[in-house]
């Protein structure tokens, strides 16, 4: 998928193309085409299908300067990451193994290893920090949440239409006061997942069916939307 061109276009804001493209939308456009496909074709890919090589410092600069596109109410950056470089990982995967100690002393050897091994998978991997805490201009947490998925979508997606794979790991571990220590965090910080990214080994045959607009889309009737106003 070649997105270049579209980029180009967009930049160019003195194209006569580009202004009367810009006051019509269209959904037959080759810019919505491009975006259809490449939004529907991405998958969450397991970082065990993850193989080198990763993005380069380059890819990943340009990556994380899609995430700074993220919508952002009251310029917060509600959100950031941390990059665990292949010489740190040992101490990720430490804080997975003790992480699940603590909440289940009795764990296997089996279980503890794997724990561990989470942290070695992917080519690339980036913890991803909300900053939820008191700040100004308040924005609420909710909004500030929205914002942090929105910087990691650009992030999946960009890694996507670099031809990538990439995919998001959580758990419990996400809450441990040993993965904070490690991470530094501030207070009102907190780890929500791991973002994963490399090349797919093993891609899953097709991306799953996605709801439909009629399951989640509404209209405002009031008097018969269930806990509206009556
Ligand atoms: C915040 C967050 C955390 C996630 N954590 C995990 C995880 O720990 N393990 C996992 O397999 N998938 C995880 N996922 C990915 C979802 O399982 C995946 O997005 C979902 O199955 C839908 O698949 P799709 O992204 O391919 O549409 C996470 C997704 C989000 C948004």
């Amino acid at each position: 998928m070649n997105l270049e061109r579209t980029v180009h276009i967009d930049a160019e804001d003195n194209s006569a193309l580009t202004r009367r493209e810009a006051r019509q939308p269209q959904q037959d456009g080759e810019t919505f085409s491009m975006a259809q496909a490449l939004i529907s074709s991405r998958q969450n890919v397991s970082p065990k299908r993850l193989v080198e090589p990763g993005p380069s410092a380059e890819q990943l600069e340009a990556l994380l300067s899609l995430a700074a596109a993220a919508p952002d109410h009251g310029l917060l950056m509600p959100w950031r990451f941390i990059l665990v470089a292949a010489g740190q990982r040992q101490h990720l995967a430490e804080v997975f193994a003790l992480a699940l100690i603590d909440r289940d002393p009795g764990a296997t050897l089996e279980q503890i290893e794997s724990a561990r091994e989470k942290a070695h998978r992917a080519p690339l991997l980036l913890v991803a920090i909300a900053c939820l805490g008191l700040r100004e201009p308040n924005t609420p947490p909710l909004e500030r949440m929205v914002s942090m998925g929105a910087a990691i979508q650009n992030l999946l997606l960009g890694a996507h239409a670099m031809g990538f794979g990439a995919g998001l790991t959580s758990g419990q571990a996400m809450a441990s006061s040993r993965l904070h220590d490690l991470c530094g965090l501030a207070e009102g910080e907190a780890a929500v997942c791991c973002v994963n990214i490399g090349t797919v080994n093993k891609r899953k045959s097709a991306t799953r069916a996605r709801p439909l607009p009629a399951a989640f889309l509404s209209e405002l009737s009031i008097g018969t939307v269930a806990g509206g106003l009556q």
